[in-house]
């Protein structure tokens, strides 16, 4: 992947290097096409947000980061999609702002490095990223939808994951090495399932 985005979206640092790269976020919209409506949790400067937007009619997406909101926004703009989402500045803990959320699928991308480390270091369990994976699901499921999807680090097998129940990991892999994961909750997986996904870079 020689480019992560293919415009020149506006974005922090910290933003820039864990927002999802733009063809896997593109790839990801086309796996959840059957749905119409999605809520994205932990959007950062929008970047999923934006893809799902460009295939389904409405998005809301949060992130508890001022600022990312509102270089979200402008991001959405940038790809034409600013009337599709709904941008919403707020902790996606917070049981009253998600029962006034309502999405036929959710995905939840926390920040996954080890706190006071570098960013590439990743955490290995559910609790400890932030916010916490299991505190997320479970409101999600409980307030949202049942259907998510969880972007994780490589860090993370199904071992890590079986208190969720059963769920589909796709690999997604450039440069020949496995970057990160997805995990996918959806309606019809009922067993454990692995796929690969491969860019050419
Ligand atoms: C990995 S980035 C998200 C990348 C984005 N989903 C994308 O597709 O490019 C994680 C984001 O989680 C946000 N975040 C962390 N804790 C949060 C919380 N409690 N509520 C809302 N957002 C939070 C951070 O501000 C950060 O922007």
């Amino acid at each position: 992947m020689k480019q992560k985005f293919s415009k020149n979206i506006i974005a922090d640092e910290d933003a820039y290097y864990m927002s999802c790269p733009e063809k896997v976020a593109e790839h990801l919209a086309k796996q959840l096409s059957q749905f119409k409506t999605a809520v994205e949790l932990c959007t950062a400067v929008g970047i999923t947000a934006i893809q799902l937007a460009k295939i389904m009619e409405k998005v809301i997406a949060v992130d508890k980061d001022d600022t990312r909101i509102v270089n979200a926004k402008k991001n959405a703009k940038l790809y034409a999609v600013e009337n599709k989402i709904e941008f919403i500045a707020g902790n996606v803990l917070d049981k009253n702002l998600l029962k006034n959320l309502s999405a036929e699928i959710a995905v939840l991308d926390p920040d996954w490095s080890v706190t006071g480390t570098e960013k590439s270091v990743h955490v290995t369990t559910l609790d400890d990223t932030q916010p916490s994976l299991r505190k997320m699901f479970e409101l999600t499921k409980k307030y949202i939808t049942p259907n998510i999807v969880i972007r994780i680090p490589n860090t993370f097998t199904f071992e890590t994951l079986s208190v969720l129940g059963p769920c589909k990991i796709e690999n997604i892999i450039w440069g020949g090495k496995t970057k990160f994961k997805f995990a996918y909750y959806l309606n019809n997986i009922k067993n454990n399932d692995e796929a690969n996904f491969s860019f050419d870079l």
